[in-house]
């Protein structure tokens, strides 16, 4: 069917959404033109790309680009697209193209910008409209490309608010992360694991901050991380991680849940590794920072103890494990998942271990926690094929939530201000004019 505005907005209720959200391929087209085609999306980070001629392909919402490091040092983000046939130019993947881009087909060639370099047999264009300076010869730049602290952001539309208002409070996430470096500087590092999630997009960014399902969904892997820590008479960090979930309701309300803007938000910290008196890699992560930044700022910096945090469009970063986990729908019923971690720069060795350590057993796609999430989001989806049904619940404290500047916070962290918030915004985009 085709939607009207109306139409659409009808599908989101204060406290509940039409089922359709997550199954019509026709609201995902919708979606892809009116959220992907109008946010600030996180394309990848700077240090993918470090010297002129890497490039990095990704996608925009269902548009293939390319990240790539220009001679003139800048990041660009481009469509992978040749304007003389169309042809993808770049396969999947990473590497360094040299100094120009070179279209498999014909053999046109770009700058790292873009911009048409030259097409073979020149002679056969003379008295035709061919113009290699006109940008309809040369690949295409997405709108617009914003990096913060070396996180690159593309917004495929001209029109609308800049990087820093699109992001708001969330920004603070970002700042965290690159401030746990004693230097500020982050980097990607090694590969990056993959999970194909055979469900809707949205359902993701709205388990990230539901708390509801943790001790239920993730109950095999606590019971026997706890069966473990009784055989050791201890319980290390590693099985720790994983304990966490099994914490009762009681736990997670008492944690703070913020919602902004534009679909972002973030939650309390729910694990403290962050704990500098009694845990030693803490410890020495602290005094580096101490050396670098002074006492009581770096105790600011490691007493911001925040879980998830939502980027509404890109994904998840993870400040105290240092990781980005990017969401990219592929279609209404599949969603790709690439989980990048990063280095914090003149950090101990150890907080990187640490990081690489939850990246495994926390969020690989072989891990004892993240299949649990990928297989009740499939569940999701198939059971909103049935005919069993035709609205999603999101009552849970619903009229509680407390205004704050840019959002809301609900003080009951079992609340569904997150899901409520997103579906606001998600109406503002797909309803946009
Ligand atoms: S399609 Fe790229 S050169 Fe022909
Ligand atoms: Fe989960």
């Amino acid at each position: 069917m085709s939607y009207s505005n109306e139409d659409l907005a009808a599908l989101v209720r204060e406290d509940s959404v039409h089922k359709s959200v997550y199954t019509d391929p026709e609201i995902f087209r919708l979606e892809m033109e009116r959220i992907y085609g109008r946010a600030w999306i996180y394309v990848g980070h700077d240090s993918q790309v470090p010297n002129p001629g890497d490039y990095h392909t990704t996608s925009l919402g269902g548009q293939e680009v390319i990240m790539v490091r220009g001679s003139d040092k800048k990041v660009y983000v481009l469509y992978n697209r040749c304007p003389h046939k169309g042809a993808k130019v770049v396969a999947e993947g990473c590497g360094n193209t040299g100094k120009f881009f070179r279209c498999p087909y014909h053999a046109w060639t770009f700058k790292l910008d873009g911009q048409h370099l030259a097409a073979p047999m020149k002679n056969g264009f003379e008295g035709t409209c061919f113009d290699p300076k006109h940008p309809d010869f040369s690949m295409r730049r997405v709108a617009r490309v914003e990096s913060y602290r070396g996180f690159v952001f593309a917004n495929q539309s001209a029109e609308g608010p800049d990087l820093g208002e699109f992001l708001g409070h969330v920004i603070t996430s970002i700042d965290n992360m690159c401030d746990r470096s004693p230097v500020g500087e982050v980097e990607v590092v090694g590969g990056t694991f993959k999970v194909w999630q055979p469900s809707n997009w949205k359902v993701f960014y709205e388990n990230l901050h539901d708390t509801m399902h943790a001790n239920v969904t993730h109950e095999s892997s606590y019971v026997a991380a706890r069966e473990q820590a009784q055989d050791y008479g201890s319980m290390p960090l590693e099985l720790h991680i994983m304990d966490g979930n099994g914490e009762p309701y009681g736990f997670w309300e008492k944690l703070d849940l913020y919602a902004f803007e534009n679909g972002h938000g973030y939650m309390e910290g729910i694990f403290n590794p962050g704990a500098i008196e009694t845990d030693p890699v803490s410890k020495a992560h602290f005094e580096t920072l101490k050396d670098a930044y002074g006492e009581e700022k770096a105790l600011g910096i490691l007493g911001q103890n925040r879980h998830n945090t939502i980027i509404y469009g890109s994904g998840s970063p993870h400040t105290v494990f240092q990781q980005f986990r990017v969401i990219r729908p592929v279609a209404v019923d599949r969603t790709h998942v690439e989980i990048q971690l990063f280095r914090l720069k003149g950090a101990p060795d150890e907080i990187y271990k640490r990081g690489l350590m939850y990246a495994n057993l926390i969020n690989s796609p072989s891990s004892n926690v993240m299949p649990d999430d990928i297989e009740v989001y499939g569940r999701c989806q198939e059971g909103n094929l049935t005919r069993g049904g035709d609205w999603i619940s999101m009552h849970r404290y619903n009229g509680t939530d407390k205004p704050i500047e840019g959002g809301m916070v609900a003080t009951n962290g079992t609340s569904e201000l997150p899901m409520r918030n997103q579906f606001r915004a998600w109406k503002k985009f797909m309803t946009m004019a």
